[in-house]
């Protein structure tokens, strides 16, 4: 049988060359060197052939196996290769494309109300102590003054834990700790924020739970006038610098004299209007000098020293800072409200 090594070597070379894709060129493959393909049956056809040409055409077919095997691999590598290129033409990815948003959370108008009291005291150079919120009797009402059968203790509704421990009702237990434990290293100059409870209804000025900041400076020498500087700068930092304050008589068991602090209105400036009830005035912490008593109990030389305290709603502050007039808006985890107080950081 007479073969055309050469057309048939074209022939193949065509194929192979033809195949655009992995999956054709598999195929192809089958087609020319599979079990059944045309190279297989080339070789079959030894059977037939006079031995005088078997090995002229033995040869033939081993070379034209080659060839094509060699085509084929060759074929197969550049298609693969090209296969790749293409899936990372797809996948590039686009660096220019503007990304999507990253939504940050913001501070709780609380939690910035707070650090920005925090802030205040600290730059003028006082440390900040923390209490527990299960407290003794006897730091959130003893020591502070209030004995067991005090009328003062009617002024807090209080969540007992048990005979001796309650939810504190007031930063002031702090206060009590601090004079404690510092009573022999004074001076002593600290804020205490906390949580506090009290056994209320909660209704739009009144929560079971608030943020207190207690203030404490214990040294000799320490005066009314002090206190009242200190206040000034509290309110003009907190309130813009225009603030006036008004120092009013009123009665806490742990200070002598006892005071309640107004702030001039920051939304009318005094004239009058909804916010401050018409007065021109908003009242904003209590406070006062501390009791000699309160100092002796914890250890303290009330002949040679003296000091000061002041206690301070964090929701009040925020809520006349911000104009909010329902304190359970902190409590409700609405985003959006949340979402508002974010310039103020
Ligand atoms: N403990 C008081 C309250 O919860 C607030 C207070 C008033 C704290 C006067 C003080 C102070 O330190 O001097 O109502």
């Amino acid at each position: 049988m007479e073969q055309n090594w050469e057309s048939l070597t074209k022939q193949f070379t065509e194929m192979i060359e033809s195949a655009s894709d992995l999956s054709s060129i598999e195929s192809i493959r089958v087609e020319l060197l599979g079990k059944k393909g045309q190279i297989a049956s080339l070789m079959a056809n030894m059977a037939t052939i006079s031995k005088e040409e078997k090995k002229n055409y033995g040869m033939a077919v081993n070379s034209l196996k080659q060839k094509t095997e060699k085509l084929l691999s060759e074929k197969i590598e550049q298609l693969k290769e090209k296969d790749m290129l293409e899936k990372i033409q797809q996948e590039k990815i686009d660096i220019t494309l503007p990304a999507s948003r990253v939504k940050y959370g913001t501070k709780h108008p609380l939690t910035i109300v707070r650090e920005e009291i925090e802030d205040i005291f600290m730059k003028m150079g006082y440390s900040v102590y923390n209490g527990p919120e299960v407290e003794l009797d006897f730091y959130n009402f003893e020591r502070a003054n209030i004995p067991a059968d005090h009328p003062a203790r009617d002024m807090q509704d209080t969540f007992y834990v048990d005979e001796n421990r309650l939810l504190r009702t007031q930063t002031t237990a702090i206060q009590m700790r601090v004079l404690e434990s510092q009573h022999d290293k004074l001076p002593i100059k600290v804020i205490c924020p906390g949580k506090v409870y009290r056994n209320d209804d909660d209704d739009a000025t009144h929560s079971h739970q608030f943020i207190q900041i207690e203030g404490l400076v214990v040294d000799e020498n320490i005066t009314m006038a002090d206190l009242k500087g200190t206040l000034e700068l509290l309110a003009r930092s907190m309130f813009g610098k225009q603030r006036e304050i008004r120092l009013r008589q009123s009665y806490f068991p742990f200070t002598e004299p006892s005071l309640e602090i107004d702030v001039s209105c920051h939304i009318c400036g005094g004239k009058g209007c909804p916010t401050c009830k018409h007065t021109g005035w908003i009242e904003i912490l209590g406070a006062g000098m501390v009791h000699p008593h309160v100092l002796e109990m914890a250890g303290i030389d009330s002949s040679k020293y003296s000091g000061f305290a002041l206690g301070v709603g964090v929701e009040r502050v925020a809520m006349l800072k911000y104009g909010i007039d329902d304190i359970r808006n902190f409590y409700n985890n609405n985003i959006e409200f949340l979402s508002n107080y974010k310039r103020f950081e």
